[in-house]
């Protein structure tokens, strides 16, 4: 009987290790590497660290939002549509919305109506 489990233990360990070394992070950028990590590493990391992009989890349309903003307002340059796909299904994959967090703010147009508005914002 001993050896039996001695060598299940083993060949546990042995599978174990096998799916812990399938995901292997570049130790410089921290980014999953997996297909598209290489694109992600070529056109995020000009401006800022890599930490900002593994820090942050979202849906696609939440990545897309930001890229958005970063080109609308930071001077991030617009991606063709080959490459946008890319960078999205890498971000989107790896770096999906986790369970746990926070959730993202309602749409203003879904919140109920707001009985302080006039007192605490008043229109300009
Ligand atoms: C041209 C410069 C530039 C490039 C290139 C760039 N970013 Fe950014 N990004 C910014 C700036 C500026 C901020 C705001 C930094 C801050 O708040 O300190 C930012 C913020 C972020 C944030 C945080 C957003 C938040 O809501 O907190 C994420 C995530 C991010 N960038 C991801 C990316 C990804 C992914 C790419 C590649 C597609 C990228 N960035 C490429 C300029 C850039």
């Amino acid at each position: 009987m001993k050896p039996f489990f001695i060598k299940l233990l083993l060949t546990l360990i042995f599978i174990i290790s096998l799916s812990v070394q399938a995901v292997e992070v570049d130790k410089a950028t921290g980014l999953i590497k997996v297909e598209g990590w290489e694109t992600v590493r070529n056109n995020c990391i000009a401006c800022h660290s890599t930490k900002l992009i593994t820090q942050n989890h979202g849906t696609r349309n939440r990545w897309l939002a930001m890229i958005e903003w970063m080109q609308a307002t930071q001077g991030l340059q617009r991606f063709d549509a080959e490459k946008q796909e890319t960078i999205l299904s890498y971000l989107s994959e790896n770096f999906g919305p986790k369970k746990d967090a926070r959730r993202s703010s309602l749409d203003p147009q879904l919140m109920p109506k707001n009985p302080y508005k006039k007192t605490l914002q008043p229109q300009l």
